[in-house]
């Protein structure tokens, strides 16, 4: 178990470094990352590079017991590089130059950006490749995090060759981005830029594209970082610090590239119910790359500096969030950072070592923590498998869906995120196990899958669904799935093409219903009330689709609203298997009666049965961890033991 944090020696003077080594073995930390941001330092100019500071870093960090993330250093470059190559900086959509003074201010394109990043990468991979306190390789920081895409002209450039690559002939673009609409047919690829500002709606096919692209062109600056690395003969894993559901990029294409997934994650400490959403990031980092522990990179102590407000952690916190970590597949638990600045940006930000000393709570649970993570019993990997005793259910998660989702110009807008979120907290509220997966994921170890707004949906990822419930599975299919193909174009024969015969139903319209924020006077139907067969009831958001039952049966109907009478919830035996729709969004209270019908008929349980909502449990192989998230003392009852958990207080015990 890998325990520590960034570790930023540059600011701070030679001294204090010794003091950082004896307090870092104090709370038992074993590994640092380096480097993250000292590009200026390594290189103070073009072509000079000062090695010798990190030498002796390098040297007293392992002299502690102390291994070390190398960073590449390449995403913050130095003052005399945007000096002398002003043209390596980004700009937004406005054309407008993206300044530096801050972070993260290159064009991922550029050409020179590139070569600078290259010649240090090359340099650093050859300095310490054999270093044998170095364990891991930390290519960038965050790759996308402020700078979400990019409108300069090395971002046209790339993305006409992308296209290029993609379509091969002008006319392929032309044919998947419909451009037949407002005059926009293309007779080169030299015409298309970039969705830069424009008087109106940007065509949706380039939109996505443009999204594809960004993702694709900074995974090129990871490949090229860590092939460098590789190629100097480094033997160790190499990582990019991902952040949780991040929309800019795709990371199952990521999770492909790099050894070992690792992740930044922030809940709000304010939120009572924000541990749901680093349960369900959790669940995706060990989702990416199944069966490989993968480490939390980042998380705070405490409070943070970038929200409005930031909230401190409640004595507990912390320990509670690094222990759902790590029942949930992480081999690490490291933190954002481990001394507080004392100048910069994020002096506010808390860290291992508080700018206010050891006299701490909070360095006091950091002792704590270090000294809990070293006497965990030894952990297998994640499992991959579900069996009969302990059935999964999965998510359907999907970046081009998400990026085509939010494109503009739909019967309603909405985010993507916080619908998949709630699918996810219904079943994190069950206790139940889930993994995130792709449409054309083989799904048959799962009791249920659940595809929440499945917008794009490829013919390959309809095909693989069916297969699904045809070999026994359990499908339901959310409101606004199955709208248009891979190029953001609806199919020839109306909506639901693929999986309409599935789910036994046939989609009319998708009524879309007024945002539930729109001033009070504002006059539309805000909710469509659904009753189930079984008397409950729940109001859906967003759309009360109309569907015309092709073969399903109902089993809830619209009680409210322009839909009254009209089937909400359906569903059809299908092969061995039952796909379920919902034609609306549900509330709390309708995913939770949802997942119970799903769970019904896919005999899917708790892992343990009868727990509070602030408790969690997962399971690791053997090993059952539970986890209060409440700020009261719980009495559980597992396998007719009975384990008490303090406040933000957690349990280890081998499952039986
Ligand atoms: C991100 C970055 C860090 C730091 C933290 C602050 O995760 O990677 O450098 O800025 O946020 O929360």
């Amino acid at each position: 178990m890998y325990y520590g944090g960034d570790y930023y020696p540059e600011q701070w003077d030679e001294a204090t470094w010794v003091d950082d080594v004896r307090l870092m073995r104090e709370a038992g930390v074993n590994l640092v990352s380096l480097g993250v941001f000292a590009w200026a330092r390594i290189q103070p100019e073009e072509g000079a590079f000062d090695f010798a500071w990190l030498d002796r870093v390098m040297e007293l960090l392992h002299d502690g017991g102390i291994g070390v993330d190398l960073a590449t250093a390449t995403a913050s470059p130095p003052p005399w590089a945007h000096e002398k190559y002003p043209e390596m900086l980004p700009r937004d959509v406005d054309g407008h130059v993206v300044g530096p003074g801050s972070r993260q201010h290159y064009a991922p394109t550029s050409p020179v950006y590139r070569r600078l990043a290259a010649e240090l990468v090359t340099a650093l991979a050859g300095r310490y490749a054999d270093h044998p306190a170095v364990q891991l390789w930390h290519v960038n920081n965050e790759y996308g995090c402020h700078l979400h895409q990019d409108f300069s002209d090395s971002a046209r450039d790339a993305f006409q060759q992308w296209l290029r690559d993609r379509y091969s002939l002008i006319d392929a673009v032309n044919e998947a981005w419909g451009t037949d609409f407002w005059s926009q047919r293309y007779g080169s690829f030299t015409q298309i830029l970039p969705p830069r500002r424009a008087p109106y709606s940007h065509n949706p096919g380039q939109l996505l594209d443009f999204r594809r692209f960004t993702s694709d062109a900074l995974l090129e600056c990871y490949r090229a970082e860590r092939d460098i690395i590789r190629a100097a003969g480094a033997t160790q894993p190499i990582t990019t610090n991902f952040m949780g559901a991040f929309k800019p990029a795709d990371y199952w294409a990521w999770a492909q590239e790099v050894d070992v997934i690792s992740d930044d994650c922030y809940p709000d400490p304010a939120d009572p119910e924000s541990f749901r959403e680093s349960a369900m990031a959790r669940d995706l980092m060990r989702s990416l790359k199944p069966g490989v522990p993968w480490l939390l990179m980042e998380q705070s102590t405490g409070a943070l500096n970038w929200r409005p407000s930031n909230a401190p952690k409640a004595p507990g916190q912390m320990t509670a969030t690094s222990m759902q970590a790590v029942a949930r597949g992480a081999s690490g638990i490291l933190f954002f950072q481990w001394r507080q600045s004392r100048a910069g940006a994020e002096k506010f930000h808390s860290a291992m070592l508080p700018h206010a000393g050891t006299s701490t709570r909070i360095w006091r649970e950091v002792v704590q923590l270090g000294a809990s993570l070293a006497a965990l019993p030894a952990l297998p990997d994640p499992d991959t498998v579900a069996d009969d005793e302990h059935p999964r259910v999965a998510i359907v998660f999907d970046w081009h869906s998400w990026w085509a989702i939010e494109n503009p110009d739909h019967p309603v807008t909405f985010d993507y995120l916080p619908l998949v979120r709630q699918w996810y907290a219904a079943l994190h509220r069950a206790h139940v196990t889930v993994d995130f997966v792709r449409a054309e994921s083989d799904l048959s170890g799962y009791a249920g899958v659940f595809a929440p707004a499945l917008y794009l949906l490829s013919d390959d990822g309809a095909a693989s669904l069916e297969r699904y419930v045809e070999g026994g599975g359990h499908l339901l299919v959310t409101t606004f799935s199955d709208v248009v193909d891979e190029s953001d174009r609806f199919r020839p024969g109306g909506f639901l093409t693929r999986l309409g015969p599935l789910l036994g139903v046939r989609l009319e319209e998708f009524g879309a219903l007024l945002q539930t924020d729109a001033p009070p006077a504002a006059p539309g139907q805000r909710t469509a009330r659904v009753t189930l067969a079984s008397g409950e009831a729940f109001d859906g958001t967003l759309f009360a689709e109309q569907l015309e039952l092709d073969g399903a049966t109902a089993l809830g109907t619209f009680t409210s609203g322009r839909t009254a009478g009209l089937p909400a919830v359906t569903s059809r035996a299908s092969g061995k298997g039952r796909a379920y729709f919902v034609a609306t969004m549900p509330d709390a209270a309708g995913t939770d009666a949802l997942c119970r019908i799903v769970f019904e008929a896919a005999g899917v349980q708790p892992l343990v049965a009868g727990l509070p909502l602030t408790v969690e449990v997962s399971r690791r192989g053997d090993v059952l961890f539970l986890v209060n998230h409440g700020a009261e003392t719980v009495t559980v009852e597992v396998s007719a033991e009975t384990v008490v958990l303090e406040p933000y207080g957690s349990a280890v015990l081998t499952a039986r």
